[in-house]
């Protein structure tokens, strides 16, 4: 029997079935979307897959109004290729021409691992946000939720927000989005309402669109604050934007955890390293031995190795379809397949090794607020 699926924001288990999810969530599918997001691979190979409302974040981007973009990480473990899904969106809509939020969730790690402030702000700055700044990001408003900012102003709001959230919510609402709750958890969603809300604040940027890119375990901190921003009438809100991409593929063909080491590829991982992950645990979607393969060919839909090309490593549409077609043909052996990302890897690696060498004195200009 199928291992049962458990999802919500702080516990994902079991095998995800998104086209279900979608439709339990009320989720819309991405469809149609302008030719600069087809430009995206994400976008146009439908990792990102589903949204909320991102019409209204369309129509600012036609028509050159401000938006904001706001999402967070939960700064735990090594930044692992998965987590340049996230990266790659904020780096995306900030080339767009939105102000980019970034929320160091410090206190939910707090909260919900136990993990303390000052472990998170090690991890948020060494691994998180100097490979964002390697990967492309430039400055932005990042900062901790235990330390909104310096301008008190500002902070004043951030907190005094997710206090005026609490009270247009109850015990009622809070079970039927999350099933259990404890007082950490409530906070910690509550706080993540005023992540996503008080980009809108007058403290802020005012009423503008928000567009939260967010993994689908997420979306229900977005329903929470939905549906309580709608029942606010001062300060109002324009309802949030979001959108929804697909968990990274670990490994063993399960879910990238930052807990399971030989589940993920870091950042950081050496040559050697990323060699030894692939050849010895990238799932194969090929036959058992070459005469079968030869035979009945290989399927890339199942393949982690195929999976990376396909999300991450190779760009070119001509070159990942020539390649499905000979994996599945048989012309192409899971030997042959892993070698070719093992080298597009490792190609990218170094260069963002450097970068991230770099980086590392700009994260100062990242935290000002
Ligand atoms: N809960 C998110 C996570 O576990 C982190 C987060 C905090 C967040 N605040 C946010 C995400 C606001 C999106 C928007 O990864």
């Amino acid at each position: 029997m199928e291992k049962k699926s458990k999802i919500t924001p702080w516990e994902v288990e079991g095998k995800i079935n998104y086209d279900r999810l979608i439709k339990k969530f009320g989720l819309s599918e991405l469809k149609e979307l302008p030719n600069v997001f087809n430009e995206n691979v994400l976008f146009r190979r439908k990792i990102i897959f589903a949204h909320r409302d991102i019409q209204r974040i369309l129509e600012a981007i036609k028509n050159k109004k401000p938006f904001v973009m706001m999402t967070g990480l939960m700064p735990t473990g090594k930044f692992h290729i998965g987590h340049m899904i996230l990266a790659q969106q904020m780096i995306f809509y900030q080339k767009l021409g939105a102000k980019v939020y970034i929320a160091v969730a410090d206190l939910e790690a707090y909260n919900a691992r136990g993990q303390s402030l000052e472990e998170s702000r090690k991890i948020a700055m060494e691994e998180y946000i100097e490979n964002y700044i390697a990967l492309g990001l430039k400055p932005c408003e990042i900062y901790f939720q235990s330390d909104r900012s310096k301008d008190a102003k500002k902070s004043n709001a951030y907190y005094r927000l997710q206090n005026i959230l609490a009270k247009h919510t109850s015990f009622a609402e809070f079970k039927g989005v999350y099933g259990e709750v404890s007082p950490g958890k409530m906070l910690a969603s509550l706080l993540q309402a005023s992540d996503m809300l008080h980009p809108q604040l007058p403290e802020f940027e005012g009423l503008v669109p928000v567009i939260v890119p967010v993994g689908i375990d997420q979306d229900p901190h977005l329903r929470l604050a939905r549906d309580i921003s709608k029942r606010i009438k001062k300060p109002k809100f324009i309802q949030l934007s979001s959108t929804y991409h697909l968990f990274a593929l670990g490994l063993r063909g399960d879910k990238m955890s930052s807990s399971e080491p030989n589940s993920y590829i870091a950042l950081t991982d050496s040559p050697e390293q990323v060699k030894k992950k692939i050849n010895k645990y990238a799932f194969s979607g090929g036959q058992a031995t070459i005469e079968e393969h030869r035979k009945k060919g290989g399927n890339p839909d199942i393949d982690v190795s195929f999976q990376y090309l396909k999300m991450f490593f190779e760009p070119d549409d001509e070159k990942l379809k020539d390649i499905e077609k000979k994996y599945k043909s048989g012309e192409m052996l899971t030997g042959e397949l892993k070698k070719y990302l093992i080298g597009k890897m490792n190609d990218f690696l170094r260069e963002h090794q450097k970068k991230k060498k770099e980086a590392r004195k700009k994260v100062g200009e990242f935290l000002k607020g």
